[in-house]
Order: C-alpha cells, then sequence, then structure tokens
C-alpha cells in the first residue's frame, strides 16, 4: 500500500488536468496549480466533461464521479502544495520555467515530498540540480488524453534512491496504468522512436509526398496505428512538439529530430493543434477540415 495520500499537480493544461483527474479518482486528495484562474477554470470543466463521459458509458458512478471532485482543488498559489507527498509537473516543456518552480517548491515541502516530472524530452537530471533533492527526484511520464492512455513511464535518474522509485513507481500504478521502468535518457522509451516518426509525417506533408488526409490514412490502414501521425500531432499540441523537437534535437544532434521548418512556422502563425481550434486539421467544423497550409 502506498503511503501517498496528497497529490501535487504543477500545469492544468492537456497533461496536468489529466493527471489531476486520474489521481483524484484513484483516491489521492489533488492539489492543482496553473497560473491563473481562468486556466484553471477550463481544466476544472474539462475534468467534469470527461468524467461525466465516463458516466455515460456506464464505466463510472454518478456518485464516484462527484467524490472524485471532491477530492479536487484548484489554486494559483505554489504554497498551496507544501503538504504533499509527490508532486507531478506538467508545465510548459522549457527548463527554465521548470527549475524555478522547483527550487521555489524545494524550499516548501517536506524531505519525504518526491518531485515527479512528466517531460517529454528534458531529461531529469537538467531538473534534479534545481534541488537539494536529487534523490527523491523521479520521472512520471505520462501519455494524452490520461485517463485513456494505460501506460506511464517511471524514469530513473543516477541519483535517483531505490525507495524513492519503488514509491514512485507503487504510485504510477495505483493510478491503474501499466508502469514500466526507463533509463533517464531524452525521450525515454516512447518519445525516442515516436518523435523521428511524427517529424517525418510533417517532412513527407512538407516535401509534396501526399495530402494531410492521405498521410494519415495511409498510416491508419497501412499500419494498423488507431490515428494518422498529423492528426496525432494536433491532439499532442504542435508548440509542444516543437519544443520536444528542439530539445531532443540539441541533445542527440541527429537530423531524425530536428523540427521542419512547416512546424516552425505553424507554431509562430499559433496554429497549435486542437488546443487552438487549427493546426493540420481545422477545428471549427465537426468533422474537421484540412487545414491549407500554402504547400
Ligand atoms: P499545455 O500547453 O497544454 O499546458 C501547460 C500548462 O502549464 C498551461 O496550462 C500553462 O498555463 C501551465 N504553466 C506554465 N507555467 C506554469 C507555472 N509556472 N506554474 C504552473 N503552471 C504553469 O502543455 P501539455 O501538453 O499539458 O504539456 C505539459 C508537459 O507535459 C510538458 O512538459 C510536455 O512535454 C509534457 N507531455 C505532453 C504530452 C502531450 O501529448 N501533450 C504527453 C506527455 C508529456
Amino acid at each position: 500500500m502506498s503511503d501517498i495520500k496528497t497529490v501535487g499537480v504543477l500545469g492544468s493544461g492537456l497533461m496536468g488536468s489529466g493527471i489531476a483527474q486520474v489521481a483524484a479518482a484513484a483516491g489521492y486528495e489533488t492539489v492543482v496549480r496553473d497560473v491563473t484562474p481562468a486556466i484553471l477554470e477550463k481544466a476544472k470543466a474539462g475534468i467534469d466533461k470527461s468524467l461525466a463521459k465516463f458516466v455515460e458509458k456506464g464505466k463510472l458512478k454518478a456518485e464516484d464521479k462527484d467524490a472524485t471532485l471532491k477530492r479536487l482543488r484548484f489554486t494559483t498559489a505554489v504554497a498551496d502544495l507544501k503538504g504533499c507527498d509527490i508532486v507531478v509537473e506538467a508545465v510548459t516543456e522549457d527548463l527554465a520555467v521548470k527549475n524555478a518552480l522547483w527550487t521555489e517548491l524545494d524550499g516548501l515541502c517536506g524531505p519525504r515530498t518526491i518531485f515527479a516530472s512528466n517531460t517529454s524530452s528534458l531529461t531529469i537530471a537538467a531538473m534534479t540540480g534545481a534541488t537539494k533533492r536529487p534523490d527523491r527526484f523521479v520521472g512520471l511520464h505520462f501519455f494524452n488524453p490520461v485517463p485513456l492512455m494505460g501506460l506511464v513511464e517511471v524514469v530513473r535518474t543516477v541519483t535517483t534512491s531505490p525507495e524513492t522509485f519503488q514509491r514512485a513507481f507503487a504510485f504510477g500504478k495505483s493510478l491503474g496504468k501499466e508502469a514500466l521502468t526507463a533509463k533517464d535518457n531524452s525521450g525515454f522509451i516512447v518519445n525516442l522512436l515516436l518523435v523521428p516518426y511524427l517529424l517525418d509525417a510533417i517532412r513527407a506533408l512538407e516535401h509534396g509526398v501526399a495530402s494531410t488526409p492521405d498521410i494519415d490514412k495511409a498510416m491508419q490502414l497501412g499500419c494498423g496505428y488507431p490515428m494518422g501521425p498529423l492528426t496525432l500531432l494536433d491532439f499532442v499540441g504542435l508548440d509542444t512538439t516543437y519544443k520536444i523537437a528542439e530539445i531532443m534535437f540539441a541533445e542527440y544532434k541527429e537530423q531524425k529530430y530536428a523540427p521542419p521548418p512547416l512546424l516552425k512556422r505553424m507554431v509562430l502563425a499559433g496554429m497549435h493543434g486542437k488546443k487552438t481550434g487549427k493546426g493540420f486539421y481545422d477545428y471549427a467544423t465537426n468533422p474537421p477540415t484540412v487545414s491549407n497550409l500554402g504547400l
């Protein structure tokens, strides 16, 4: 039985809201921090909607939805995470932003609090130095959408203590996920393999190999993937993917991680995918239409 009772979540975007939802659903008192009340309101509404879908499908009792929502607290104050047994960080993929938060929290949290980052591409080692607890620091890398995806990668750094790793691993499993151990290399297991594939799909579009829907359909029908790569990119977020590619390219200096110019242009244009309403597809209509990228 895990000794973790209270969970802190930093960031309430795509990932933070999902992580908070599964933590609260698993019975943990959960405190979620983001920078503005408006962002937190949006996260709260999203969690409510997601839980309602589970109730609709008969996968969750209405009273369990209410109990889950009661276990969630939303705040803009970092200090409200002070009493948490584990803090899972899911803020923007930017090392300086993450490390400023870790340093602040390190001074607030008790000695047994575990720090866990959901980073997609940074190494955990790049964050441990911002604290005085490198032995109580791990990676907990979830997948989008968190309530539906069954995996969490649990990342051990060169300094993670065996006890911390065990507690974090047990915590990941207690959320109903399959927990896999990964070494602290940029991209861990999944993104090491997935990111070059996604970037290659953009390169294929850029080079005129095929149209957006045909690239997606090809990988669905030809490889049995549940979703094509360009649709998946819209779900992941093009801004986040761009940051991930830059970080992985800087780490490995390999062309396969280099962000394609088209990705950069789309990010600069505010086309961040589904979350901003437009990416490779335009979500203003249902079903979405293909975006005109001027190719
Ligand atoms: P997002 O853009 O949806 O959300 C990021 C959130 O962090 C925003 O709500 C933003 O207001 C908040 N934030 C920024 N600075 C903050 C601060 N100082 N304190 C608290 N909140 C702050 O991004 P997303 O997709 O949720 O990604 C978050 C992290 O999860 C990144 O490290 C990303 O690499 C990782 N990740 C993303 C996945 C994806 O499919 N999008 C999958 C797995 C990991």
